[in-house]
């Protein structure tokens, strides 16, 4: 739909179709230049820019046009014609035609404006942006992303209609559900002294609705998670949530796949199916980390044998400790590294986690300059394939501690000396997850992904021995290092749903008071089932080729949680807190 025609007859891209005619088109001044006498006018709408050119036997109109400024909304009736050869502009759709305007109508008139919407090369300062979101929304880069989301839904829609599933929606007030972030509270005033809890999933009513019998579910749904946020994390995010009955995991995997191959498409992108997998385990050795980038080498390597031998005193120790020696190899970026560029990578280190980095780097005639004496580390270079110029960082530690840190550095040096190709996919399946990991602070064991993931049936009788045996039937989809979703297959059994919750210290009462409706569910006819959630914000902030999801969300919050746009959040009146019944420890500040 184009729209009323006393606004418009055509939008500024299909004007370009009709040469020769005379046209009505409505939009935005983008962008305005006086060539002595003749003004042009570039008029944006959401289909794109049309040239207006105001000659002087226009009149009025060409008055008018040398009063109009950036961003005010106009409809403007005219001929469209062929520009001349010579002002062709090939770079827009609509490059070789022009408007000749007779009349103006200015529906509206702008102000200076707190940034240039026209020139988005110009990043204005993230909170002024966000205070004025819809001028940023309107610059063509934000656009394109909203636009790119909304055929996402609708592909990711198509693919599971067509499979059977049917949306349905679950509730946003409601109780605690636990993936692990703080809660987003509401206060009852109907039952003061109570508060609902926003979801941070629908993980709990998904696997409610396989109880009755939906077999088939989806939802595009927000869900919301008090954490600390970064680039790919905000308090409100979106989900495409799936739950399926009489299902095993490859049929989850194998319907998602179907839903990336119909996303990516929408960028022109064919991924291959079916999505490489990768243990947990092998993940994290090779990668320090169970969202693997595999589009770049730069593995973890095992040093600890000839690091415990090396009469290194350091490495000894951690070795006897029950640790380990693990290092990469980054190619060629040794070379033109200053001994305080190297230093510098010890101090980066740390930053990240490490007790201290052993850096070398090998020399034109097989010498190694390195961080300790290179007598320590004879073979070093042969053992990890490393070659002339080659930076080789290792680390000693605790396993969990040298992986993980390797992990973090691996990417961002990578990044850093640009060994990560551009324009590759890389989706792959982390497999095999353990079920719970082993809370050192808090002396427990916890979840991996969540309590109702389901071990697998051969690792069952581990559960009471050794818990940090057992593998979940549960999978993570990565794509280029960056985690876009992840689910498992559920217990649906009431006895083992009560044993893995007394497994990570949750006892009967406990359990029964915070899940006892789960678990009353389990007791009268629950079919095995199974689902995953995709981040939508991530999956677009990829596809968009953008570094925030920030970019990808029509109104996001800022890294402090706030919306510059409303205030939010704000301050409320005393009179709303008396009728829920909460007074303010802290007067606000
Ligand atoms: P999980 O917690 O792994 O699983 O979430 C699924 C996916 O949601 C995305 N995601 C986020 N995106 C933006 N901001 C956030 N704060 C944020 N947190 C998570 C990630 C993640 O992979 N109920 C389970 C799913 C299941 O078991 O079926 C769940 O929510 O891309």
């Amino acid at each position: 739909m184009i729209g009323a025609a006393r606004y418009r007859t055509h939008t500024c891209l299909s004007a370009a179709e009709a040469r020769g005619e005379r046209v009505r088109v409505a939009g935005w001044v983008h962008r305005r230049r006086d060539h002595g006498g003749v003004v042009f006018i570039d008029l944006r709408d959401r289909s794109g820019i049309l040239q207006l050119v105001f000659n002087p036997e226009a009149g009025e109109a060409h008055e008018q046009a040398q009063r109009l400024s950036p961003e005010d909304v106009l409809s403007v009736e005219g001929e469209l014609v062929a520009r001349d050869a010579a002002t062709v502009n090939p770079r827009i759709p609509t490059g070789e035609v022009e408007l000749r305007v007779t009349s103006v109508d200015v529906l509206s008139q702008a102000e200076p404006l707190p940034f240039s919407v026209e020139d988005e090369h110009v990043e204005a300062n993230e909170e002024l942006r966000l205070a004025h979101r819809y001028l940023d929304l309107r610059r063509p880069r934000r656009l394109a992303a909203m636009e790119l989301r909304g055929r996402v839904v609708r592909a990711t829609r198509a693919v599971l209609e067509e499979a059977g599933f049917l949306e349905v929606e679950t509730p946003m007030l409601t109780r605690s559900t636990p993936e692990g972030a703080r809660d987003f509270l509401v206060p009852s005033r109907l039952q003061r002294g109570s508060f609902y809890a926003l979801p941070q999933s629908p993980q709990l009513f998904k696997q409610l609705l396989m109880v009755g019998g939906i077999e088939r579910y989806y939802q595009v749904v927000r869900c919301f998670r008090d954490e600390d946020l970064r680039a790919d994390r905000q308090p409100e995010f979106t989900q495409v949530d799936i739950e399926a009955s009489f299902i095993e995991q490859e049929d989850i995997q194998s319907l998602i796949e179907d839903v990336f191959v119909a996303v990516w498409r929408e960028i022109g992108v064919d991924l291959p199916v079916p999505f490489p997998r990768m243990t947990y385990r092998e993940s994290v050795e090779r990668f320090g980390t169970d969202r693997p980038d595999v589009r770049f080498g730069c593995e973890i390597q095992d040093w600890t044998p000839q690091a415990a031998a090396s009469g290194l005193g350091v490495f000894a120790k951690v070795v006897e400790g029950g640790g380990v020696v693990r290092g990469i190899v980054v190619p060629g970026v040794g070379a033109g590294m200053s001994r305080k560029d190297l230093d510098g990578l010890v101090a980066e280190a740390q930053e990240v986690g490490a007790k201290g980095l052993v850096w070398a780097v090998p020399g034109p005639d097989g010498a190694l300059r390195s961080s300790v004496k290179a007598e320590f580390l004879g073979g070093l270079a042969e053992a990890f394939g490393a070659v002339k110029g080659d930076l080789i960082a290792m680390v000693a530690d605790a396993p969990h501690a040298a992986l993980s840190v390797l992990g973090t550095l691996r990417v961002r040096w990578a990044e850093r000396h640009g060994l990560v190709p551009q324009g590759t996919w890389a989706p792959l399946w982390v497999i095999d997850f353990p079920l719970v990991e082993w809370n050192a602070d808090e002396k427990r064991w916890d979840s991996l992904h969540h309590p109702f993931t389901a071990p697998r049936p051969e690792d069952e009788a581990k559960i009471s021995e050794q818990p940090g045996e057992v593998l979940a039937l549960a999978y993570d989809v990565v794509m280029n290092g960056l985690e876009l979703g992840g689910g498992s297959i559920r217990i649906n059994r009431m006895d083992l749903q009560r044993k893995v919750f007394g497994l990570i210290g949750l006892d009967a009462e406990e359990a029964q008071a915070r899940f006892g409706f789960l678990l009353r569910a389990l007791e009268l006819g629950a079919p095995p089932h199974g689902g995953v959630a995709l981040g939508l914000d991530r999956m677009v902030m990829q596809l968009a080729g953008e570094k925030s999801i920030r970019d990808v969300i029509a109104f996001p919050k800022t890294a402090t949680g706030a919306d510059p746009l409303t205030g939010a959040p704000a301050g409320v009146d005393d009179i709303q807190l008396r009728d829920l019944g909460i007074r303010l420890r802290q007067p606000p500040a």
